[in-house]
């Protein structure tokens, strides 16, 4: 083995063992490394495309080296069998110009050229030749872990964006938590304040019509009237906004105890008579529950409001509801009939959702939220019940709670 055989062995050696050596300017340092081993006065890497050699690096200044190989010269290296290509060129820096290819398993994808004064040896030839060989698999490993770093960092950069993007609705969502409880907070106490000087409304405006206090002209008595009908509509929908809260926040929960349902029942229906009278309605209770139940007093007062207060919101003057209560065993039944403008069936589920009222000449003449509906059935789950309705567009409409094993 020569001195330039065994110094290309060691370079090699030391270059498969220590591949990281040449990161930095990889291809800059690939050349001086081979300045170790050859004597050049020129040394560039070149890469094909579309069967052109275009420079990526080069050693020394010398810039009669084309970037880009001409045609005729690159057609030569392609064809060529060999893995080194020699030629003499006629410049005014007369020399040689030896080529090596770049392969990986016989596929060309580049080359390195040197250009020096004097012919190579034979030994200095097979020298540069496993040179380059080694470097064809360095190149590319490089050019691999770069696209493999790029890919690397995107897919870093795409996951810390979602990981950002994570935290902020994380953040959001928790703030709306927040604004939540404190929107359901600020609901129930108002409502509160709101309930109380209303009640007292309620409860002297009632006195004042039932002459406890006195004759009344008819021009007074008109008004109570109004002042009565005009509070009622203002408590219910103070009501659904507390209930609403509470059973948004979960607050609400069922008090059981031992009621007489008709009992409960008819004082519902007392306290929205001033509304029954003035569309001249008929209101007809029909009690045929054989015995007390377990429920909730004021949840089940207040599914009977909503209920009556829609029947008699969707009814034209002159019209009749009626309302049963009666028990199948220990099922407690309560239904409210009206022969009102009715409920397609299309929109027997819709109108259970928040907000939902169906467009109606009622609905625009008269105060709706649209939380009726979705309330009671807040309710009738919580007292462990279900409402079903049956309606026909026109004829009517029939309500029905059943509250599983209510019966004593
Ligand atoms: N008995 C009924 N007859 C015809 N339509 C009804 C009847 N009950 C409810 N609806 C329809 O269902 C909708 C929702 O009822 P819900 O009680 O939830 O709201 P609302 O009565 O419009 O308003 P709120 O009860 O909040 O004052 C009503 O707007 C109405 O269109
Ligand atoms: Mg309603």
């Amino acid at each position: 083995m020569n001195n330039c055989e065994r110094k290309t062995l060691a370079l090699m050696t030391s270059l498969l063992n220590n591949a990281d050596a040449c990161r930095g300017n990889f291809y800059d340092s690939l050349l001086e490394n081979l300045s170790t081993i050859l004597k050049f006065n020129f040394a560039g890497v070149y890469f094909i495309n579309d069967d052109e050699f275009y420079r990526v690096s080069q050693r020394t200044n010398d810039d009669i080296i084309p970037l880009v190989l001409d045609k005729e010269l690159s057609k030569k290296i392609i064809e060529c069998e060999n893995h080194t290509y020699e030629t003499q060129i006629d410049d005014s820096n007369y020399g040689f110009l030896t080529i090596s290819k770049l392969l990986i398993k016989n596929s060309l994808y580049g080359l390195i050229l040197l250009k020096s004064k004097a012919k190579y040896s034979e030994s200095e030839l097979s020298s540069f030749a496993a040179f380059c060989a080694i470097a064809s698999y360095l190149i590319k490993d490089y050019e691999l872990n770069d696209v493999y770093k790029m890919q690397l960092k995107a897919l870093q950069d795409a996951i810390a964006e979602k990981n950002s993007a994570y935290e902020v609705i994380e953040k959001q969502h928790k703030k709306l938590i927040e604004l939540d409880k404190t929107k359901n907070a600020f609901l129930a106490n108002i409502s509160h304040e709101l309930r109380t000087p209303l009640n007292a409304i309620i409860g002297f405006s009632q006195a004042l019509g039932c002459k406890i206090f006195g004759e009344l002209n008819p021009k007074q008595e008109e008004y109570i009237k109004d002042i009565q009908i005009s509070s009622l509509h203002l408590l219910g929908m103070i009501n659904e906004i507390l209930d609403l809260s509470k059973i948004e926040s979960k607050a609400m929960k069922a008090s059981l105890m031992e009621l007489d349902p008709g009992v409960v029942i008819q004082e519902a229906i007392n306290i929205l008579t001033p509304l029954s009278e003035q569309k001249s309605i008929s209101v007809n209770f029909i009690n045929t529950c054989k015995g007390n139940i377990i429920s909730d007093y004021q949840k089940l007062q207040q599914i009977l409001y909503n209920l009556l207060s829609n029947a008699i919101k969707f009814t034209p003057d002159n019209g009749k509801i009626e309302i049963r209560i009666s028990n199948e065993n220990k099922d407690f039944i309560l239904e409210v009939q009206d022969n009102g403008v009715g409920i397609d069936k299309k929109y027997h589920n819709k109108i259970f959702t928040k907000f939902v009222h169906l467009n109606n000449i009622y609905v625009k003449n008269q105060s709706s939220t649209g939380l009726g509906l979705t309330i009671t059935k807040e309710l009738v789950k919580l007292l462990k019940g279900k409402i079903t309705l049956e309606s026909t567009v026109n004829k009517g409409t029939t309500f029905k709670v059943v509250l599983k094993g209510a019966l004593i």
